[in-house]
């Protein structure tokens, strides 16, 4: 956010009424839906039903430069340190870039492990062969293979092991998958980048008690029911794991970047190692695009530009994500993961305090189900929000079904409807976008994610934060910590807390509640 002369003439572009008023926009330029369509080779983005013109797109374009975004590009890809926390390159997108020692190793060790499981070399530790996974991990290391592994579902074609996930440690949730699944012939797999992540270690040792309390447990060479995915494997190893059962990744790739990693394992278990591999595919297709597309063409840098411009030129906090398709049900929470816990911040990469809002507040769900839940507030709420509609074409009766429902929402938004009863009326002009994948494959996947990763770096740069820690997460963590041990010693009176929270903890600590 750099250029004060740019951003002078940008809030000036915010406060003109015209700009708000797509009606108006709409007849300065019937030609809105063929000049505001961006295309790659999976997705189709039209951003025409936004409260944008093309001098406001040149302005923003013009922002980016004045950000350096071009540079920042190539030190991302060029392996320089973008996270100035820790001082380190982010290597997501090494793994996707067959050019590159990273993308080799990667796989290799991924899918042999995967060849050994399905060759029967590898069986549990009740001698059975593996026939059911289950992921225990939580945030990246949960997240991104389940919407995978969603999206794929339909497509499997190879290797089709069902996979479960287990993040949360409700004892509902852990009891209700030990219900479902075949413990005899399930291999658990502890994913998680630092191997020290409460509820993840908890899940662990839950499973282990449910094993070692069955008769015929008896892990060997060869035989194990349990396998660890991490950036640590000393600490998966002092879990018991064996060598030959951990799939190791480097410290270098954040968790919520982190499903092109071994942390993608269940997604090679479920959809199979093509599909794996043309999921890769597709990132690295997308990561081509981004270095070198013109922003004028360039999907993830003008989705940036969009969000840059509603949060912070026409100071819309909230951003919802509706995809119109079941398969990417998960698409919403990932979205969720990557945008707020990557741009949640308020620190610039100097470490100053920036004087202006980043991350909005991300929220959204499988947008049929929405219709009948919040979409109401859209159309008849005071309020105003970017909206991405997610589409995937598709020539089955019900997918179009649901595909002509998502246009007419953002048809309805944006014309309304007078009503001779004016309660019954619906303002429109409320904007939104139309984000099309042409096909659901693993490559199509594979670019959508991408983009929206670059997406979210994109911002980064014009605001100026580091989008690749999170060391906010860490307060309630800690703070969690702290309130268990007290309870545990009865000294919760020593713990620095506010009185309202100290009452609550009575209310639930089995000890002192009434
Ligand atoms: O929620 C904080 C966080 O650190 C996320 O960034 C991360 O994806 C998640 O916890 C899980 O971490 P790990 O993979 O180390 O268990």
């Amino acid at each position: 956010m750099h250029d004060p002369s740019l951003q002078r003439l940008l809030t000036r572009a915010a406060a003109s009424p015209h700009i708000r008023d797509l009606r108006q926009l709409w007849s300065h330029n019937p030609n809105r839906h063929r000049q505001f369509i961006y295309e790659t080779d999976a997705l189709y983005l039209d951003l025409s039903k936004n409260w944008v013109d093309a001098d406001v797109i040149e302005q923003l374009q013009r922002l980016a430069d004045s950000c350096r975004l071009k540079e920042a590009i190539d030190k991302l890809f060029n392996g320089e340190v973008v996270n100035s926390t820790e001082q380190s390159a982010a290597g997501h997108t090494t793994l996707r870039d067959p050019n590159h020692p990273n993308y080799h190793r990667n796989l290799k060790a991924m899918c042999d492990l995967a060849d050994r499981i399905e060759r029967g070399d590898i069986k549990t530790a009740f001698g059975k062969p593996v026939k059911q996974w289950v992921n225990v991990g939580i945030g990246g290391s949960y997240l991104g293979p389940r919407l995978v592994v969603e999206a794929l579902t339909e497509l499997q074609s190879e290797s089709r092991i069902p996979v479960h996930f287990t993040a949360s440690v409700d004892d509902s949730l852990i009891n209700q998958l030990f219900n479902t699944i075949d413990i005899e012939h399930c291999l658990f797999c502890i994913s998680s980048k630092s191997f020290g992540t409460v509820e993840t270690l908890m899940n662990a040792g839950a499973i282990e008690r449910k094993l070692k309390s069955r008769s015929g447990y008896r892990p060997q060479p060869g035989q194990s029911s349990l396998m660890a995915i991490t950036a640590h494997t000393d600490k998966a190893r002092r879990l018991g794991i064996p060598d030959d059962m951990i799939l190791n990744f480097d410290d270098s790739i954040g968790g919520r970047f982190s499903l092109w990693s071994a942390i993608g394992f269940p997604i090679v278990m479920a959809a199979g190692q093509t599909a794996f591999k043309q999921l890769l595919e597709g990132a690295h297709q997308m990561d081509v695009h981004y270095k070198q597309t013109p922003w004028s063409r360039n999907l993830p840098v003008m989705m940036a530009l969009m969000s840059v411009w509603y949060r912070n030129y026409m100071q819309l906090s909230a951003y919802a994500c509706l995809p119109y398709d079941a398969r990417l049900r998960c698409l919403p929470q990932w979205l969720q993961q990557l945008m707020m816990e990557s741009t949640g911040k308020m620190h610039s990469n100097r470490g100053d305090v920036i004087q202006y809002p980043t991350a909005p507040w991300v929220f959204g769900d499988h947008g049929q189900l929405s219709q009948h839940a919040f979409f109401q507030a859209f159309h008849q709420g005071l309020d105003a929000l970017p909206l991405d509609f997610i589409g995937v074409v598709d020539d089955s009766p019900n997918q179009q079904f649901l595909l002509y429902n998502m246009l007419a929402q953002g048809a309805a938004l944006m014309q309304g409807k007078e009503e001779d009863n004016t309660m019954a009326g619906c303002p429109g002009n409320k904007p939104s976008t139309t984000l099309l994948m042409k096909r659901m494959d693993a490559r199509a996947i594979g670019e959508l994610l991408a983009m929206y990763e670059h997406m979210v770096y994109t911002q980064s740069v014009i605001w100026d934060i580091n989008c690749f820690d999170q060391p906010g997460v860490e307060l309630g963590k800690s703070l969690a910590r702290d309130i268990q041990d007290c309870v545990a010693n009865d000294s919760l009176n020593q713990l620095n807390l506010d009185p309202s929270t100290k009452a609550l903890i009575n209310q639930v600590n089995p000890k002192t509640k009434e």
